[in-house]
């Protein structure tokens, strides 16, 4: 069996305010990761700035917090084997212009800016994530019925 993994998701504001939860969160149910954390909530400015600190220095740092902290957000933790690579490539790159037809990204909008939902970007950060959003009694251990559908 391989190891699992546990990605940090969140979808953004914008995603929030044009209806696009459901569509978003179904392509990870449909793959077969397993759903281990999700709230909604209206992050802090603070809570979004330590999520962001990697790119404090970059013109745009301020204004990605001020976005971010524009609304409401959906954060998930959800678990698989290379479960941060693969949700990195069903998300697209960071502009959806120059991402695959087919993922999240390029099928749902259009600016970097304004790119719908977040994904860990390594195993590293997604532990430091999932730490910054959930507390760990948040995660909840369960066994989904279709495990041994999904796996051999
Ligand atoms: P995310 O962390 O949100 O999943 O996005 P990412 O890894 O694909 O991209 P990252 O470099 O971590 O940037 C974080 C978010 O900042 C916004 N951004 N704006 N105006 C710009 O040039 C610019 N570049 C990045 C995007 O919302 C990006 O997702
Ligand atoms: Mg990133």
């Amino acid at each position: 069996m391989a190891k699992m993994e546990h990605t940090f998701i969140a979808i953004k504001p914008d995603g929030i305010q044009r209806g696009l939860v459901g569509d978003t969160i179904k392509h990870f149910e449909q793959k077969g990761f397993r759903l281990v954390a999700m709230k909604f909530l209206r992050a802090s400015e603070e809570l979004l700035k330590q999520h962001y600190i990697d790119l404090k220095d970059r013109l745009f740092y301020p204004g990605l917090v001020k976005y971010m902290n524009s609304g409401p957000v959906v954060a998930m933790v959800w678990e698989g084997p290379t479960v941060v690579k693969t949700v990195r490539t069903m998300l697209g790159e960071s502009n959806p212009a120059d991402s695959q037809p087919g993922t999240t990204r390029r099928d749902f909008c259009i600016q970097v800016g304004r790119n719908i939902i977040h994904g860990s970007d390594s195993v590293k950060s997604a532990g430091r994530e999932i730490g910054l959003w959930f507390e760990s009694e948040e995660l909840v251990d369960y066994k989904s019925c279709a495990f041994d559908w999904i796996y051999e």
